[in-house]
């Protein structure tokens, strides 16, 4: 039978309350079990973030016990892998990932998860993010792609296609869901869930592109974020919902609040009175699936027999539910396949340690990098609270950070931090690695143990800091961690952040290097020893302290199950870093935002108290070889770049070409530069090769006051290069 018919078949048999509970995804870890089996057999539509023996229970009443047996569909944060479950394959964060630049590394990884989700039997992952993360301090910044919408877009769609695949019936896709929609990471103070100071034509600028290409890529979802607009929540924003993402973007699978925003119009954002306000508002502005506020159901039922909401408003999100979940050949298998074995074998860990690879940028290096183990070294220190914590290696939406019940929180191997990275290279080369935690990243934690009384002139060095008691607790590790240093040829440094800094309520108004990180640093300059910092952290911290001491700065960010092997990788010349920042790192926290296409100022855009641009910029990135750019040309009528590129040292290396466009003159006042293609070129030392990048239209067009989008006539400034800083790219001038 076609789609519509049979959809339309089952909705004229649907009671008012069955289409209730069609629209309800619940919570399994909230209500419990019990609670769960009953909205089960009531008909509820979706459950989340439940695995095992529990999902397939539930998923047993809902085809044998419900009325309409109508398949459950089930969905779960599989963000960065099927982190939730720790049998399974972790990758690095989005924001790591997205150092790669690399459209087919994305959507191999969102293959990979898919299947292992699919294994699972669930058929629904949340992701991807394509949110901007514009200002570091929002605590959702490693969910993110980083601060460009055209980065964000292409690789958004890519993952939407990888989790997809060509048929969504297929044993191993999944439906994605293109999140949080829309302007979430905008909001004020970088505050999570705060309101968003945007305008609508802002919004057509800046942030709907990532959505649209989702939506073009066929992402069967979108979620609703938490935030509100100029006043508005999200949740009730009908403009947005239906006139933006229906009918500009085309957009025809099903929308899903985020969790429990229907309750939070009357208890945070307090514009309902009541639920049956809430929830008739909700229905109205076209969600059509609700996550968590489980009230809905009772107080729409109420609104259509009363009479306030027209059933016709159910039948069409029940549609667009109905409709994916027949996509996803619910009712053939109301759980998907997947390849049993497959969570967590071998060719995903291989897919993971790449993604680990190309996830790594190479910040800074005073030709120290690669090691060159001929050259005599006899000991090698790793430091530093990050070095040997899987956690924070991992980063948020792990099974750590978001347990499920009945699932254990240990960490599971296998694994490679950095220091067992850097011991395993090392291994049989006679090289001694001493290891020393250093301090805590956040002063919550402490590592146990029974140290000495502090050395007088570590307390006077710090007599800046506040001397309370745990400040003194620290002071040994610095101490022990000096004492494992001296005699060292080299210092391999992790710091960075800790999961409990980042992710949803942990935005920072600080974004300096926590607890005594900064002190290690400068302990350990003493010894005048050289030293590599390797960042392991969800989003830039405000480090030029810590550039300056070191003499090569590696970011890894959260990079996942393998980070720790492909730093070593890098540290030691058998891989080439190529990744490139996806996110400007500040100089210091007021400096932001400081991402790269911001609109010009004529007061010289600097604080008197702080350089002008950021720490490192958007695009950046080195490599143990430099590449040439020359003979810039674009071809008008096609929308063609081409560029010569060479590689100019003496290493093999993959070069990400970027390109980015200025509109000379146009009638709103548009970014600075604004990034509108990019492809990786691979390039033997000393080759050259011509590169091409088409540009779309988009790459041209004006976002006028009304929404509309148009190319106004005039000139452009083509730009092609390394990086997204001035001095990285050359440029042409065309008229179109
Ligand atoms: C987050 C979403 C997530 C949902 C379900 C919310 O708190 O904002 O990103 O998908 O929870 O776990």
């Amino acid at each position: 039978m076609e789609s519509n018919e049979f959809i339309d078949n089952l909705i004229s048999k649907m009671t008012v309350e069955q289409k209730a509970a069609q629209m309800l995804q619940v919570p399994v870890s909230v209500v419990g079990m019990e609670e769960a089996r009953k909205w089960a057999r009531l008909g509820a539509g979706s459950f989340l973030n439940v695995l095992g023996s529990d999902m397939e229970e539930l998923s047993r009443i809902s085809c044998e016990e419900s009325d309409l047996k109508i398949p459950v569909i089930f969905g779960i944060d599989a963000v960065h892998g099927h982190c939730l479950n720790p049998d399974a394959t972790i990758f690095p964060s989005q924001l790591a990932m997205a150092c790669s630049w690399n459209r087919k590394l994305l959507e191999k990884v969102a293959q990979v998860t898919a299947a292992e989700v699919a294994t699972e039997g669930i058929q629904w992952t949340f992701s991807p993010i394509l949110c901007l993360a514009r200002d570091s301090r929002w605590g959702r910044t490693d969910e993110t792609f980083g601060e460009d919408k055209y980065l964000a877009g292409e690789l958004g769609a890519a993952m939407v296609k990888g989790y997809q695949g060509d048929d969504l019936s297929g044993d191993c896709s999944i439906a994605s869901c293109a999140k949080h929609y829309i302007g979430y990471g905008e909001s004020s103070g970088a505050r999570d869930s705060y309101d968003t100071e945007i305008t609508m034509r802002k919004i057509r600028e800046q942030f709907l592109p990532p959505f649209r290409k989702a939506t073009e890529a066929g992402c069967a979802t979108v979620m609703i974020s938490y935030g509100s607009i100029d006043g508005t929540p999200m949740t009730i924003n009908k403009t947005a919902l239906k006139d933006v993402l229906r009918d500009e973007l085309k957009f025809d699978g099903f929308t899903v609040t985020d969790w429990d925003t229907v309750n939070y119009l009357i208890t945070r954002q307090m514009v309902c009175r009541d639920h049956s306000d809430a929830s008739r508002l909700a229905a109205l502005a076209g969600n059509d699936m609700i996550m968590s506020s489980l009230e809905f159901y009772e107080a729409v039922i109420g609104e259509v027999r009363e009479g306030r909401l027209d059933e016709s408003v159910l039948d069409e999100a029940v549609r667009h539910i109905l409709t994916v979940k027949y996509r996803l050949g619910l009712w053939d298998s109301p759980l998907k396949k997947g390849i049993p074995g497959s969570i967590g074998c071998s060719a995903h860990h291989e897919a993971a340690l790449e993604a680990a690879r190309q996830s790594v940028v190479l910040l800074k290096n005073d030709g120290f990098l690669p090691i060159n183990l001929k050259r005599k070294i006899r000991k090698i220190a790793v430091i530093g609270p990050n070095a040997d914590d899987i956690r924070a290696q991992y980063g948020d939406w792990t099974y750590f950070t978001h347990p499920v019940p009945g699932i254990e929180k240990e960490p599971r191997r296998p694994y490679v931090t950095l220091l067992e990275g850097v011991r395993d290279r090392l291994e049989g080369t006679g090289i001694e690695v001493t290891y020393s935690y250093g301090c805590s990243v956040n002063r919550r934690y402490y590592y146990k143990g029974n140290y000495p009384g502090i050395p007088e002139f570590m307390a006077m060095c710090y007599a800046d800091n506040d001397h309370d008691a745990e400040t003194y607790k620290e002071l040994p590790f610095i101490n022990e961690a000096v004492s494992a240093a001296r005699g060292a040829d080299l210092i391999i440094l992790a710091l960075g952040d800790n999961y409990d800094q980042t992710g949803e309520y942990n935005d920072r108004a600080d974004l300096n290097l926590s607890g005594m990180q900064e002190a290690l640093v400068r302990m350990l300059g003493t010894l005048h020893i050289p030293m590599i910092t390797v960042l392991i952290a969800s989003k830039p911290l405000t480090i030029p302290k810590v550039v300056q001491k070191s003499d090569a700065v590696i970011c890894a960010f959260n990079g996942g199950m393998f980070s720790g092997q492909a730093i070593a990788e890098v540290i030691f010349g058998d891989i080439n870093p190529s990744g490139r920042l996806p996110i400007s790192f500040p100089v210091m926290t007021g400096q932001n935002p400081v991402y790269y296409d911001q609109l010009p100022g004529w007061h010289d855009g600097r604080y008197v108290d702080c350089p002008k641009n950021p720490l490192f910029a958007f695009g950046e990135g080195l490599s143990y070889t430099w590449y040439d750019y020359s003979d810039l040309k674009f071809d008008v009528k096609t929308k063609t770049l081409s560029v010569n590129v060479t590689n100019k040292g003496g290493m093999s290396g993959v070069e990400t070409v970027q390109v980015y466009v200025h509109d000379e003159v146009s009638s709103v006042i548009k970014p600075v530069k604004t990034l509108c293609g990019f492809t990786r070129v691979e390039l033997d030392a000393g080759q050259s090769r011509t590169v091409s990048v088409k540009l779309d239209d988009e790459a041209f067009e004006t976002v006028l006051p009304d929404g509309t989008r148009v190319i106004e006539p005039g000139m452009f400034e083509i730009m092609a290069g390394h990086s997204s800083k001035d001095e990285d790219l050359i440029k042409v001038t065309v008229e179109l």
